[in-house]
Formats: C-alpha cells, structure tokens, sequence
C-alpha cells in the first residue's frame, strides 16, 4: 500500500481518486482536514477498503511512526502543505509548521520506519515529494523555462518555506541515502480546488456576480496543468523516476491572468449567454512581491519517462468550469464563515 498526506485537498484528493481509479492497491491517507482539506471530495469513496482515512498531523511524532509500523507502506506521497501564497503573506506562521518542520518530522519518522525495512523492501521504497514551480522564484518574459537546475530562489513565504521542504528532502538523500523523488510542478486546476486560488475564485464569483479581482496590471503568467495531467506525472515518477532526482512538471501552457479570466467569462456566456461577466472585471492592488512569471521546462520528465500531459488550456478549463457548474453544493458548502472572513481580509474595500 501507500502513505498519502494530505489526500483531502484539491491534489491529493484528485490524486487518490485517480489512484483508486487505475489501481486496487491500498491508499492510506493521512490529512490534518485544515481548512483546504474537505472529505467531501472523497465522498465517491465512501464504504471502499482500499481507502483509509486518518485525520492527522504529518509533523505529530507519536501518530506518523504509528501509523508506518501499523501499515508498512511501499511509498509516501507527501502533499500535505499550506499552498496559498496570498494567506502565507498575511500570515506565513502556519506554512513554516506545517511546510518545513512538518516535512522535517515525515522524514525522521520515515527514516526510522525505512532503516528497519528488510534489503527489498528497503530498495523498493520511495519517499515522493510534491514541490512547486514557485521555489525558482521569477522570470522575465524572454528569459528561457525553469529547467531542474535553476536556482532556487523563492520570494514569498510558502514559496520559500517549500524550497526549505525541498532542501530538507535533498538532504536526507545525499546524508542518508534515503530514496526520495521530488517532483516540481506548475499551477494546477481542476475539480476540487478551493475557491481561494484564481480559476476557481473567478468562477464562484462570476457566478454569483461578484467582482472578479485582478491583481496588478494582470500581466502575470502562470503555466497551467489539468490536475488529473499533474496526477499521471506523479505516478509515473514514482514508478520510475530514480531516486535523488527531481522532475519538473508543466503544462506548456503559459498564459497572462488577464486572458484566463476573460476564458472563464466567455465560457462562463456559453451557459448564460445574457450575462455579462467580462463587466465584472476589476483591477485591484497587486498581491506584495508578485512574481511576474513562472514557465517550466518539462523535457526531462518527457526524455526520461515518457511523459506528456493529456490536455489542452481549452480542453482542461472547460472540464473545470462544467464541474463547477453541476458541483453548486460542493461550492456553498466550502464558502463556509472562515471563507467569508478570508475573502473579507484580502479583499478589503472591493465590491463583493
Ligand atoms: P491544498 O491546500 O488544496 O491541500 C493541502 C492539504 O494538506 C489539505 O487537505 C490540508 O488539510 C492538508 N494539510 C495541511 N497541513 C497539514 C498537516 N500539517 N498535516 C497533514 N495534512 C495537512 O493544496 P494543493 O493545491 O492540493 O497542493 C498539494 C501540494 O501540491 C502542496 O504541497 C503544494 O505545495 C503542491 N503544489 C500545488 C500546486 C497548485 O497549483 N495547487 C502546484 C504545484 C505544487
Ligand atoms: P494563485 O491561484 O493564488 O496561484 P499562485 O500565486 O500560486 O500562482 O494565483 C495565480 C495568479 O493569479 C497569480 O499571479 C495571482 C493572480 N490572482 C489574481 O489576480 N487575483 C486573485 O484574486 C487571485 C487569488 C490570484
């Protein structure tokens, strides 16, 4: 079987569906249910044994030794993090518990459990971490794509406390031979995701024609991946990636925020061709030390593992916006009061 952390987020919880969906091996996943965390995206797996769910920390020292003795995992995908830049600028308290000393605690405990695993086992086993494109920090628009050997240099608080995460992971290879992978990945979107990252939040809000803030002047590039296309990659680096290397993950998708909002409008026309969201567009203060441009170079993982993504921007986003408009209960039930209060302190003064 395996250890997944932090399966009931937006990745996790559409990795272990994925996982479920092409396998029968086991998943246990372990999930602290922070306020990204939701059950309910798991909900298709209620009363299915090869799922077990155990609400947790990954940095508690009694639970996680607990829990690798009890099921004698084959692999660890470690996606438990805070993941929002906007909330580790309001507060980065949270992202240096969880992101570093968190990671920190998974490894000492894995270590141990990896130490007292017999010969085969012991060569088999993996330890996978899922990292960002962030911890390369930004780039000018004709600077070429972050390759694997860009160096890291992060510029928020969650991007620097994943490049802490990624040193710590980097660390117990070289020191302990411990045989980890770390993947980097680009933005993701999709089913699932918590309407506090951009493509869901201008769904949400369009929809319920709110104003759609865009921060800035709008010029910054993201390079978007389909989740399912970031779960796929996932596995295939742990199926054959080779321990101490890390693989960066993209979609070779790169596009101006502005122009995935306006996306999402028209698309959003094709089901309410009356509407007309593109009028709520608002420009508001750009977020604190924006990073202007993320782009990731995905040939490694391509030459060495064969792998490409399976979507398109145009086949991906319209899956993502049809999921949200039939998943209208999943979308009130998220926007509980702790929502309210997020959306209230980063977006002060704007429109509601
Ligand atoms: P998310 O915020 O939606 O989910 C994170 C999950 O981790 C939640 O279920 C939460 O309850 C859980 N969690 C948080 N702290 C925990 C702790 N201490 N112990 C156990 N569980 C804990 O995040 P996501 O977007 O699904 O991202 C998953 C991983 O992928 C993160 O490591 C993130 O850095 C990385 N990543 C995300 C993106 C993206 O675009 N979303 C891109 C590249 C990499
Ligand atoms: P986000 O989804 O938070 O991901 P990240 O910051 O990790 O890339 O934001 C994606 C881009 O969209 C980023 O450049 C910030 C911008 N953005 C807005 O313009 N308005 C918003 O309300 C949000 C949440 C993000």
């Amino acid at each position: 079987m395996i250890l997944v952390t932090g399966g009931a987020g937006f990745i996790g919880s559409n990795f272990v569906l994925d996982w479920l969906a092409q396998s029968d091996e086991k998943i246990v996943n372990l999930d602290k249910l922070t306020y990204a965390g939701n059950l309910q995206n798991l909900s298709s797996l209620t009363g299915d044994s090869r799922h077990y769910f155990v609400q947790g920390d990954i940095g508690d020292i009694q639970l996680v030794p607990q829990l690798l003795k009890q099921h004698q995992p084959r692999a660890i995908i470690n996606l438990a993090a805070e993941s929002h830049v906007d909330r580790s600028i309001h507060g980065p308290e949270d992202f240096i518990q969880t992101n570093i000393l968190g990671t920190f605690r998974l490894l000492e405990a894995v270590r141990t459990y990896w130490n007292e695993l017999e010969t085969q086992e012991k060569q088999n086993f993996r330890f996978l971490h899922v990292s960002t494109d962030e911890v390369y920090g930004s780039l000018t628009l004709n600077e070429p794509a972050f390759t694997e050997e860009h160096p890291y240099q992060p510029n928020s608080p969650y991007s620097a406390s994943k490049a802490s995460s990624d040193h710590l992971v980097r660390a117990y290879h070289h020191t302990y031979k411990l045989p980890v992978l770390t993947t980097n990945c680009s933005n993701n979107y999709g089913p699932f995701q918590f309407p506090e990252k951009l493509i869901p939040l201008m769904i949400v809000n369009a929809l319920t024609g709110k104003s759609l803030p865009v921060y800035g002047d709008g010029q910054q590039i993201r390079d978007w991946l389909y989740v399912t296309d970031h779960c796929s990659a996932i596995r295939r680096v742990l199926e054959a990636g080779i321990p101490g290397e890390t693989y960066n993950i993209g979609g070779w998708n790169e596009k101006p925020n502005i122009d995935i909002v306006k996306m999402i409008c028209d698309l959003l026309g094709e089901t309410y061709p009356n509407s007309t969201f593109q009028n709520l567009i608002t420009y508001v203060q750009d977020r604190p030390g924006h990073d202007r441009r993320y782009a990731i170079d995905a040939k490694k993982i391509e030459r060495e593992l064969n792998w490409r993504p399976a979507e398109t921007f145009a086949t991906g986003i319209r899956k993502t916006i049809q999921w949200y408009l039939n998943n209208q209960q999943w979308i009130n039930n998220v926007q509980t009061g702790s929502y309210r209060e997020w959306i209230e302190k980063n977006y002060t003064g704007i429109a509601q």
